[in-house]
């Protein structure tokens, strides 16, 4: 399987941090913020990575990063998304990277305690369709938000409800087949003018081959003020990317 980072975006929830950087190159705790969801993706086996990037400084990438020889992988992909299309809008830039292979998605800005090694085999073994993870948070309203059956299905997901239906984030963690694109290809923007990760999801949903895991774990975003330094926190207490 293949694996895809998004870190492009403006970052403007952590303006004036990002007037200059992008979000993804702040320090988070010890480590440049991108650095993490890298780890995340290697730590599940996953060694063929593409880096999508945009707005502020996006050649520090090349430099940050190299060819992933800090992460051990042979190389590593880059690709540039232009302007703030949103997260699926970023994601159509991975169609030619993953040739028709499934790929496991994650957003740059998003840490994990533990590994989602057995998440990806499973999703491995799953025939067709796509695998998202949840988190129980308290501050639901943030995030996109799954409404589970008593068998534990989702039957959808709603992006950053005033009055959420549980308090099940969809982490920025997202496992699909080739038909993504396809997927992609049908949204339109929404209210904010972005093309919605949490619309893609609700295809596989309508699709009826969307699967979930609850996430083991600590699991943040780093995107405004508050998460930034809670996820600094939380790998100054305990690090991330455990394996145990
Ligand atoms: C995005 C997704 C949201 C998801 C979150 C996880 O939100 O749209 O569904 O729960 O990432 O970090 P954003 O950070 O773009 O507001």
């Amino acid at each position: 399987m293949k694996g895809v980072v998004l870190a492009g975006g403006l970052g403007t929830r952590l303006y004036p941090l990002t007037k200059i950087t992008n979000k993804h190159l702040l320090p988070v705790y010890d480590k440049p913020m991108v650095h993490y969801p890298i780890q995340a993706l290697v730590n599940a086996g996953i060694q063929d990575i593409l880096i999508v990037t945009g707005g502020n400084s996006a050649g520090d990438f090349l430099q940050l990063l190299g060819n992933g020889n800090d992460f051990g992988l042979k190389d590593l992909s880059y690709t540039y998304q232009q302007g703030e299309g949103g997260i699926a809008d970023a994601l159509k830039l991975a169609e030619h990277f993953a040739d028709g292979e499934k790929i496991v998605v994650i957003l740059g800005d998003n840490l994990i305690e533990k590994n989602i090694t057995k998440a990806v085999e499973d999703f491995a073994a799953q025939e067709t369709g796509a695998k998202i993870l949840l988190k129980e948070v308290h501050d639901p309203q943030r995030f996109g938000v799954a409404t589970v059956d008593a068998a534990g299905n989702v039957q959808k997901i709603i992006e950053k409800p005033k009055q959420p239906e549980s308090n099940l984030a969809v982490i920025g963690i997202y496992m699909y087949d080739a038909r993504v694109f396809d997927f992609i290809n049908q949204l339109e923007p929404s209210e904010r003018g972005e093309l919605e990760i949490t619309d893609v999801n609700n295809f596989y949903v309508q699709d009826g081959t969307l699967t979930s895991e609850v996430l083991d774990g600590w699991w943040t975003d780093a995107g405004t003020f508050d998460s930034l330094l809670r996820a600094s926190n939380m790998v100054a207490e305990g690090g991330a990317n455990r394996m145990d």
